[in-house]
């Protein structure tokens, strides 16, 4: 594996020092801008229970947080890295009682079913495993009427995906016609694509 690839290959799965560094980098700047941005087409409301998958350094449980003052938030990510981030970022809300970091998969979401009235994804379902099984994990974990929002930086269409897919193992970069197809096989319904063609930034949200 290339330099290239060991470091990058951080944004699947941080591990490590280069790990510690990319969550750090995941909570600003790019991400930062891209996630208002997505969360600005998402209504919810201020006592919402809110699941984010693949939290990576837990900067947009913090959003939820602030967005739903009498809610709850759950976070999960497959990296023990992320997990620990994302737990000293929102320690305050964990200690209250109102957050949650969970070390898990997302095609085997250990939550009850029917629980969440949101579900989101920033920058992480390019690295899902059979992203149809994943987004009806989803689908089970959310209320009826219930939303799942995927937020990512590339829209399959810019030119760079291939580029990123060789660099990153395992990565695909999914354009809004085959999250609509993946989205709508898993049983959602009401689907709305955001795509800002500038930057290339995707918003999907779907309902069950
Ligand atoms: C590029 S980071 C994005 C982190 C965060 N959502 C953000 O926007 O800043 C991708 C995150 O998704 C997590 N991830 C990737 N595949 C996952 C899976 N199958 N289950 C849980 N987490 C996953 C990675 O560990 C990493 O923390």
């Amino acid at each position: 594996m290339g330099l290239l690839s060991k470091i990058f290959s951080n944004t699947r799965k941080p591990e490590g020092f280069f790990g510690r560094m990319m969550v750090n980098g995941m909570n600003g700047g790019g991400h930062a801008r891209l996630a208002e941005w997505g969360l600005s087409f998402v209504k919810v409301a201020e006592d919402a229970n809110v699941l984010d998958v693949g939290c990576g350094g837990g900067a947009n449980i913090a959003r939820h947080l602030n967005r739903c003052p009498r809610g709850k938030v759950t976070g999960i990510d497959y990296s023990p890295v992320s997990v620990k981030k994302s737990r000293e970022v929102n320690a305050a809300a964990i200690a209250a009682g109102r957050c949650k970091v969970v070390e898990g998969s997302a095609d085997a979401l250990p939550f009850e079913d029917v629980c969440f009235d949101l579900v989101t994804a920033f920058e992480t379902v390019y690295f899902w495993p059979s992203i149809e099984e994943c987004f009806r994990g989803v689908r089970r974990v959310l209320k009826e009427g219930g939303r799942f929002v995927i937020v990512n930086e590339d829209d399959g269409l810019s030119g760079n995906n291939e580029k990123w897919e060789k660099i990153i193992d395992g990565m695909h970069t999914y354009t809004p016609d085959e999250l609509r197809t993946h989205l709508s096989a898993a049983g959602f319904r009401d689907i709305t694509v955001h795509n800002d063609e500038k930057n290339h930034w995707l918003c999907v949200s779907a309902v069950k």
